[in-house]
Parts: structure tokens; C-alpha cells; sequence
């Protein structure tokens, strides 16, 4: 069969390798990729926010199955396009993939439905957001509603830069039409975890829990990136805590947008925060996690296709999915200066010298002259699977050791948190 993944990061990479073990496959198209594909898929130059120039192309090249990797394309309704042409595709349709696309309808389903989250208000004017703010005094969460590229959710310490938050996002309007309407809730503390599950929308299946690095420096400081490493599976994930958001997150969320009209196809992930008070959402992702992805298809023994397929028939129920033994961890190379503005273009040496056991998933990478270089603020997830967490860290870094490129950077304590577990 012929697959499309569509998007280019390290996560459709991750993608693309895992749909390439499938003895069903017999080519893989990616859109539009990256230079670290070839020899897996080729690359397609369809942006993935163009979503009639995606339907026609998997109409015309009979594409048998399409994977939607990032959010855009959800929200904006690839899949109910594709669908209403009569193709299969692997992710849920734009009205329930707002749970990820608008946080106030997030916000409103979790209260509705009973769902632990962090208590909040949504607004509509920034005055009443600031009136809001001064009388919380407390520090606090201030996040724009809509998509925003990870960068739309400022945990503010202080008043002063809960207020400065509305102010960008409402006043500049930072992120434009994201920004109408914003969240403010009462800020968690604890440590997180992803629970990332396929669904059909009737039978709910958590892959193996992962963690991700969302801050740029060591020891979980600096500002919020789209994630700096992950590893799977995460201790902080006890049987309990799995349990407990199987029972009360991940199938009342399912439900709940059944009972909305909107029914839920695809990879469902909980981001929850584990409070003294237990365990709380702090978003929901319609779509695998990037980094996340990269290490935990890295551990999924099932063949995805056979899933995907199971997720749109609806006959999740009757599938058998297997992880690996071990533990896998994925360890980001950023280009110099990101999160913040950095330069393109710069020569990726080293990638031929990685050990054995090292998959290296490119995600802002590009072919210039044949040579491979920089192409976004993530650059490459270096990935290794080992027989525990300490074992596929070492054979991680081994892997950032072999690679260099101009202004390279990576967090040095990738996993350090499930070794505290685990000690
Ligand atoms: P994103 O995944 O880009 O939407 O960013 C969400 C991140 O912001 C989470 O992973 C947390 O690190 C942080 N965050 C969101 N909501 C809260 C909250 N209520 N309390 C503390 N941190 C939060
Ligand atoms: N790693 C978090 C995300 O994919 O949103």
C-alpha cells in the first residue's frame, strides 16, 4: 500500500521509519519532509497547512492511507477533506481536534465532563483578564486559545507578567486570531507526563507513557521550547497513575466529545501535570508528541499500519499492541539561539559516525549542494533504545558526541528524572 505522513519534523520522520517496517508498504511519501528521509520516503513540496493541494495529491497518486503528524492540518480539516473524497486517513476530524485547537472549548469539556484539571476562567476582554489577575494575585497560567506554534501558554510568576502576557497576546495580538479569547488558570506544580493513546473513539489503548523537556536549559530552566528530549516509559507513570488516566482522563475525554457530537479518531495525548492533589491536564494534544513520538515508536513492537488501520475501522478493540523491553531516549540538537532566532544553513557533520543502535530522526534539516544542513530550531532527535533508561541515555549522548554543527546545542540532563525514580 502507499502512504502519505504529512509534515516534516522529527516526529513524521520517527513516522515515516516505523511505516516503513510494515511488510504492507510498499511506498512512503512524506510532506513536505526532510533531508533525513530518503531512503525511507520521498519528500513531496506540499506545505502541510495546504490542504487542497494535499487532497489532490493523495487522490491522484491513489494514496491508501494518510498520517497527519501535526496539529494545523487537523484544525484546519484535512481530514474531513480527505474523507469526504473517499480516503482513509489516520486522525481525528477538525471538530474534534479542537480539544487541541481551541483551549477554551478544552477548558469547557474537562469542567463539563468532571475531568481533573487546573481550575480557570476564559476571557474574551483583556480588562476583565486583568481585573481577573489582580484579584488572583497568585501566580498563574495565561494562555491564548488558539494554536500557537507551543508558544501560546506563558506561566507567569508574578501579576506583573500575567498582565504583560495579556497585553502581547490580546493588545499586540502576538499570535493574531489565536489571541480573541485567553485562558488564565492557577498554576501546577509537580512533574509531567504524556500520555499519549490510540483511539478509535469507542476503545481507548495508552501507548507507553513518556516525559518531555520542555524548557531549553538543564535542570528545567530558561523558556519553553516545542521539547528538548523524551524518553520512554517514564517511571512517574506508576500502574496507579496510568490507571487513574485511563479511567478518569482519557476515556471520559473520548466520551465526552462522542456526547459533543464530535467523535474522536486517532492519537489522543494527555499532557497532565502529577499534583499533591494527583494527577491534572494541562492540555491535550490531537496528534502523536513531538519529541515523544520519536522514542516511543522507537519502543512500539506492533505494526503501526495494522493499527492505524484497526483506529479507522473502528476495531481497535481486537488488536494486540506490544512494546519492546527497555527503555528508549531521544536527545534534541538545537540550532544556536533557538528558542529564540537562529541562523540556516550550516553544514551537519558526523551523522555517518553514530554508533550502532542510534537512529538520528532529522527534523529541521535540508539537502543544499549534498550536503545536509540546518533548517530549523530543532534540528535532529537523536534516539536510542537500550535496556534501561541509564543504558539508552549513554548510547544517546554517544550519538550527540558523533554530530556537530555550527552552534549546536542540547540539554545534558535528558532522562536525569526517571534515574532519580529509579536510582
Ligand atoms: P504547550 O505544550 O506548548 O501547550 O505548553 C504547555 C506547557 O506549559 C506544559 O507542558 C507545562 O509545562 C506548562 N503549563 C501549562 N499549564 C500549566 C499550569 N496550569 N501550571 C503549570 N504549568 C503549566
Ligand atoms: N512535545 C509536546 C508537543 O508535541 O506538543
Amino acid at each position: 500500500m502507499k502512504v502519505l505522513v504529512v509534515g516534516g519534523g522529527g516526529r513524521e520522520h520517527a513516522l515515516c521509519w516505523k511505516i516503513s517496517q510494515s511488510p504492507r508498504v510498499s511506498k512512503i511519501y512524506c510532506a513536505p519532509g526532510n533531508a533525513g528521509l530518503s531512503g525511507v520516503a520521498e519528500c513531496v513540496g506540499i506545505e502541510s497547512s495546504d490542504i487542497d493541494g494535499l487532497v489532490t495529491f493523495a487522490y491522484s497518486r491513489g494514496i491508501d492511507l494518510t498520517v497527519v503528524g501535526p496539529e494545523d492540518p487537523l484544525a484546519r480539516g484535512l481530514v474531513d477533506a480527505l474523507e469526504a473524497h473517499g480516503l482513509r486517513v489516520f486522525g481525528p476530524r477538525a471538530g474534534a481536534a479542537a480539544i487541541e485547537g481551541s483551549k477554551v472549548f478544552s477548558k469547557d469539556i474537562m469542567a463539563k465532563y468532571g475531568i481533573p484539571t487546573a481550575r480557570y476562567r476564559a476571557f474574551e476582554d483583556p480588562r476583565e483578564a486583568g481585573e481577573y489577575i489582580r484579584v488572583l494575585s497568585s501566580p498563574c497560567v495565561v494562555k491564548a486559545d488558539g494554536l500557537a506554534a507551543g508558544k501560546g501558554v506563558i506561566v507567569a510568576g508574578t501579576t506583573e507578567e500575567a498582565l504583560e502576557a495579556i497585553r502581547q497576546i490580546m493588545g499586540d495580538r502576538a499570535f493574531g486570531s489565536a489571541g480573541d479569547r485567553v485562558v488564565v488558570e492557577e498554576l501546577l506544580t509537580g512533574e509531567e507526563v504524556s500520555i499519549l493513546a490510540f483511539t478509535d473513539g469507542i476503545t481507548v489503548v495508552p501507548m507507553m507513557p513518556a516525559q518531555d523537556h520542555k524548557q531549553v536549559y538543564d535542570g528545567d530552566r530558561g523558556p519553553n521550547t516545542g521539547g528538548m528530549g523524551a524518553y520512554a516509559p517514564a517511571p512517574v507513570c506508576t500502574r496507579e497513575l496510568y490507571n487513574y488516566a485511563l479511567e478518569k482522563i482519557l476515556r471520559p475525554t473520548v466520551a465526552a466529545l462522542a456526547s459533543e457530537g464530535r467523535p474522536y479518531s486517532g492519537v489522543l495525548y494527555a499532557g497532565l501535570m502529577v499534583t499533591a492533589e494527583g494527577p491534572k491536564v494541562l492540555e491535550y494534544n490531537a496528534r502523536f508528541g513531538d519529541p515523544e513520538a520519536q522514542p516511543v515508536l522507537m519502543m512500539l513492537k506492533t505494526d503501526l499500519v495494522d493499527i492505524m488501520d484497526a483506529v479507522i475501522d473502528r476495531r481497535l478493540s481486537n488488536i494486540n499492541i506490544e512494546w519492546e523491553e527497555g527503555a528508549s531516549v531521544c536527545v534534541v540538537m538545537a540550532s544556536g539561539g533557538y528558542p529564540g532566532p537562529y541562523a540556516r544553513g550550516l553544514e551537519i557533520t558526523g551523522l555517518d559516525r553514530v554508533p550502532e543502535g542510534v537512529t538520528v530522526f532529522h527534523a529541521g534539516t535540508a539537502q543544499r549542494d549534498g550536503k545536509i544542513v540546518t533548517d530549523g530550531g530543532r534540528v535532529l532527535g537523536v534516539t536510542a533504545r537500550g535496556d534501561d533508561i541509564p543504558s539508552a541515555i549513554r548510547l544517546a549522548y554517544r550519538g550527540v558526541e558523533a554530530i556537530s554543527f555550527e552552534g549546536a546545542h542540547c540539554r545534558r540532563d535528558i532522562g536525569r528524572k526517571a534515574v532519580a525514580h529509579n536510582p
